[in-house]
């Protein structure tokens, strides 16, 4: 066994035994590189979904971090030890690194002694469909005027268009900050696991200019366990998009076979299994569904065809891939109809409402769609999800929200599976039948063994499915 490779060993027998996680117990271990490890001040602005990820992580290897955001009561809730959003061993990994992080909506607070500026707010599509960057801008603005006499660079994580670089750089300089560098360190996260691929990414990618700040950025994660990747800005800007666009694209591309599936009678579960086993394909995003929703495939596909439209290039190929997303959850009402002729004044549970299991993120979730047209098609709408926080907005202020999977269902007419929550397998479903008025389920994740939901009395419809 190698040097490198005992070491690993001895580090993941220590997170085995400990529960540390990887970056501390690697630190522990004798023989770690992190021990000539240069803990840095660093200023984290958003204290999003990847704002609190990217501050806590940074905090847990050893930096000194600031966190500021715009709203005074994440920030109040942050300085009282709550976390705002749910995500797996980010409150633990705030608790514990607590010594390392303050708070604050003051934005000069944050600057007056930072090395580095990690720029974590949220870039929203236009009325155009380009990236709004005016939260980008404003956290420039407010560099203006304090001291930064130490900030050696400003760091984007946000997602940003490619050719972001550049203008930055431009309102750097005009801002009188030409000491300060600049790199792109875009996040490859997922949501529910994010706190594990920070300290254990694929990989770390870092668009630089200058060597300083590549060497900078890379320093910062002295103590993650995967490999960095230094290249030009645009590049690295381009490399955000075009990943999430690929994953978007084995989504719809899986959803397309088992719409072809169900015209034909083969199962697209057998054929995902059996493609996902050639090594030059793989397993993963080859799940068909009610398709991708969240944070990032929709927006992020949607800016990199309108960057390609925008430069006199139809990126025909990303449209078919958006379009074929849009039409999954529609497609699911219109075989929910097939079933019962009319949706009017027929009673849906819903079973799931976030945009995937393990995160509360509800942004672009499928499930909103299904209910907005379930809605406009007359029906009432029963759901359950145990973390989804939706909003005082339609179509949720028209649903009835459940504790449970069961309480949803019952009274039901159908009953359709909108997120793979692991819940639902541990469903009694026995109950669940006798208590629905009509035992139909269409299980829009294909999360439920279909020979034994019907050998429980459901007429059981799924995805691709025979
Ligand atoms: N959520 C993901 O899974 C994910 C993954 C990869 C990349 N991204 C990208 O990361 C960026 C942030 O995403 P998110 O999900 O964390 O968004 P978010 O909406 O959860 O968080 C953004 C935060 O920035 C704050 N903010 C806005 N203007 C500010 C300012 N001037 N100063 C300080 N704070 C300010 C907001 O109040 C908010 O709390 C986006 O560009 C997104 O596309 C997100």
């Amino acid at each position: 066994m190698t040097a490198d490779k005992a070491r690993k060993k001895a580090i993941r027998a220590r997170v085995a035994a400990t529960g540390d996680s990887y970056t501390r117990a690697r630190r522990k271990i004798a023989g770690s590189p992190g021990r000539d490890f240069q803990p840095r001040r660093v200023a984290v602005f958003g204290a999003g979904y990847i704002g609190l990820v990217t501050g806590a992580c940074f905090a847990e290897l050893g930096h000194q971090v600031i966190l500021r955001d715009v709203q005074p009561e994440k920030i109040r809730m942050l300085q009282a030890g709550e976390v705002p959003i749910f995500e797996p061993g980010l409150g633990d990994l705030l608790a514990a690194n607590k010594d390392r992080l303050s708070f604050t909506v003051d934005a000069a607070d944050a600057v007056r002694d930072a090395e580095v500026v990690y720029v974590c707010v949220d870039t929203p599509p236009t009325a155009s469909g380009d990236a709004d960057l005016s939260r980008v801008w404003a956290v420039i603005d407010s560099l203006k005027g304090v001291s930064t006499d130490r900030l050696a660079a400003l760091v984007m994580k946000s997602t940003v268009p490619v050719g972001t670089g550049e203008r930055v750089r431009a309102a750097l300089d005009d801002a009188g900050l030409a000491h300060v560098g600049y790199a792109a360190n875009p996040e490859f996260t997922s949501e529910g696991r994010a706190v594990r691929t920070f300290l254990r990414p694929d990989r770390v990618v870092i668009g630089a200019a200058d060597e300083e700040s590549a060497g900078l950025v890379t320093a910062l994660h002295g103590g993650v366990d995967g490999p960095v990747e230094v290249m030009r800005i645009a590049d690295a800007e381009m490399v955000k998009l075009a990943s999430n666009a690929l994953l978007a694209t084995k989504i719809s591309f899986i959803n397309e076979i088992a719409t072809v599936c169900e015209a034909t009678g083969a199962d697209v579960e057998a054929v995902a299994k059996a493609i996902g086993m050639d090594s030059r394909l793989g397993p993963h995003f080859l799940r068909a569904g009610l398709g991708y929703g969240g944070s990032c495939f929709p927006k992020d596909s949607r800016a990199l065809r309108v960057m390609a439209s925008n430069t006199g290039h139809p990126f025909q190929l990303l449209s078919a891939v958006i379009e074929v997303n849009e039409l999954q959850p529609r497609r699911a009402i219109q075989r929910l109809k097939n079933e019962l002729g009319t949706l009017k004044r027929r009673r849906i549970a819903l079973l799931g409402m976030t945009f995937k299991a393990g995160t509360d993120d509800m942004r672009e979730a499928p499930s909103t769609v299904v209910a907005s047209r379930l809605l406009a098609e007359g029906a009432d709408i029963h759901c359950w999800d145990p973390l989804a926080r939706p909003g005082e907005a339609e179509p949720w202020t028209s649903a009835t929200r459940h504790a449970s999977p069961v309480q949803a269902m019952t009274g039901a007419d159908a009953a359709m599976v909108i997120t793979e929550w692991p819940q639902l397998r541990q469903v009694d479903w026995t109950a669940a039948r006798h208590a629905m008025r009509n035992p139909l389920i269409f299980d829009g994740r294909n999360l439920l063994d279909p020979k034994k939901m019907r050998a429980t009395g459901f007429t059981y419809i799924g995805v691709g499915r025979p």
